[in-house]
């Protein structure tokens, strides 16, 4: 009996002592929080705890930002993991690290913070603004080496996108995945050229050869799934033209984005190949039924899929659910043919895109993209001379749907495209842009994509059906 009092009680002290063992190595290891000045000074931290502990005390913490800080004497030894307020409010004396930093004539104190642009700037211990050196997607010098230079392109400072750093830019608000290697290597669709009469013009324009059919660029958000957003925009065009207009559908990227989750990664990238897999075999809805919400908090989180579709044989797919919303009760399922791949012949391109519409493609996109406002894109060296973390790149996805010519300003013409983005219309040239044609700029002719709608005589008369119904 005593034996066992004795043991029990041992292996008590034991576990005991190794909790505050593995208690202690976790906070001698925890991340100092003053090293590279506080962030938060004047929070009440140990008085809203409620007073200081004695001696050493593991216990003794409170929320400190993503962390925890300490009120106990033992801090005092390492001073980086005291709470702010532990020199004030326990001992009674000033911090020992406080130092004035001078902004526009202002002073202000040790770990007091500014953000410039996307870099956090503190007041360190020393007195000197210690700044973090991240490149930003807006760079003040970036803009003005492209509107002095001759490039044939204006850059253009984006509210949406200041403060922000390439970083983030790159990771929010591109997502495509890099075709495979297999898919890259797709066969490509021969088309035949020449025909009688098929001369390619000096400027084509979708939005003119086919009014109302082509539809206006949407706004990704710091949402990274133009995989979503470039395939449902071609799959609406090609669906309007080959309909001759009975249906004009915004096809719902939100769809893609939450229901084609297999290998996808919604908000995080995703494949366009994964995408028309889905839009031949599942379909979506409109946009109106199925309407795009951008992440809020975090950019990667997806919201769960609303929308479910079953065969009712030929191939053809229903609803099983309602849209999403209360104001629109039209769910028809839209579908496509398997999609095919173009050659990188810029003539090949655009005799696809005058028969049949826009196509969609992926391009690389450089730090400069991202302040494009206006002219014919190419890529620029005005980062050239900067350390290499402002030179990045990342794969995205976007609709071509023309092209034209421009004499430069040497005398000289530069062809180029006319491609739509998803960044809004607030961006480039009312949310299109334009960019060099036939030299393979960014890539942009090395994975071209056409595509047919699955459409049938009986959906043109029952969609055309619904339209006169409703007006
Ligand atoms: C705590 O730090 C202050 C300032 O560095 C020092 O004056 C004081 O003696 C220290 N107190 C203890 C208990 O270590
Ligand atoms: C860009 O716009 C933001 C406000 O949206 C402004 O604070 C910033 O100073 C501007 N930057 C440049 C380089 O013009």
């Amino acid at each position: 009996m005593k034996s066992v009092f004795i043991w029990s009680c041992c292996l008590f002290w034991l576990l005991l002592g190794k909790r505050i063992l593995s208690r202690r190595t976790r906070r001698e290891l925890a991340s100092p929080l003053h090293l590279e000045g506080i962030r938060d000074p004047y929070g009440s931290y140990c008085q809203r705890r409620g007073g200081c502990c004695p001696g050493r005390d593991d216990m003794c913490t409170v929320p400190y930002l993503d962390t925890i800080c300490y009120c106990d004497l033992f801090c005092n030894r390492t001073v980086a993991d005291c709470c702010p307020d532990f020199w004030g409010h326990c001992l009674g004396v000033q911090p020992p690290f406080i130092g004035t930093c001078e902004r526009n004539g202002n002073k202000f104190l040790t770990g007091q913070t500014y953000k410039e642009n996307c870099n956090l700037c503190t007041c360190g211990s020393t007195g000197r603004w210690e700044c973090e050196q991240n490149a930003c997607m807006i760079e003040a010098d970036m803009i003005q080496g492209v509107n002095r230079g001759r490039y044939g392109w204006r850059a253009a400072n984006y509210s949406q996108f200041y403060g922000m750093t390439l970083d983030e830019g790159l990771r929010y608000r591109l997502g495509t995945q890099r075709p495979s290697r297999t898919i890259l290597n797709m066969n490509e669709m021969q088309i035949i050229m020449l025909q009688p009469g098929g001369i390619i013009p000096l400027y084509f324009n979708s939005v003119e050869k086919w009014p109302g059919k082509i539809h206006e660029p949407l706004d990704q958000g710091n949402c990274a799934a133009s995989w979503a957003f470039s395939t449902a925009a071609v799959a609406s065009d090609r669906i309007s033209i080959q309909s001759m207009g009975h249906m004009t559908p915004q096809l719902s990227p939100q769809n893609l984005i939450s229901c084609d989750t297999r290998n996808q990664g919604g908000c995080a990238g995703g494949r366009i190949d994964g995408a028309w897999w889905y839009l031949r075999r599942r379909g979506v809805v409109t946009e109106e039924c199925y309407p795009f919400s951008p992440p809020q908090q975090t950019p990667v989180e997806v919201a769960r899929c609303m929308m479910q579709s079953r065969s009712v044989g030929r191939g053809k797919r229903q609803a099983t659910q309602r849209c999403p919303n209360t104001y629109n009760y039209h769910n028809d399922i839209y579908q496509s043919t398997p999609p095919y791949r173009l050659s990188s012949n810029e003539k090949e391109i655009m005799k696809e895109i005058m028969d049949n519409g826009p196509v969609q493609a992926i391009m690389e996109v450089h730090e400069d993209f991202f302040i494009y406002k206006s002219g014919i894109y190419k890529h620029t060296d005005v980062s050239f001379t900067k350390p290499p973390h402002y030179r990045k790149h990342g794969t995205h996805s976007v609709r071509i749907i023309g092209w034209g010519e421009e004499r430069k300003v040497d005398g000289t013409i530069q062809k180029y495209w006319i491609a739509a983005n998803s960044w809004g219309k607030n961006w480039g040239e009312n949310g299109y842009f334009r960019i060099a044609r036939g030299e393979n700029e960014c890539e942009i002719e090395t994975f071209v994509i056409g595509v047919w709608g699955r459409i049938t005589m009986e959906d043109m008369h029952n969609h055309h059906h619904h339209h006169r119904k409703r007006k």
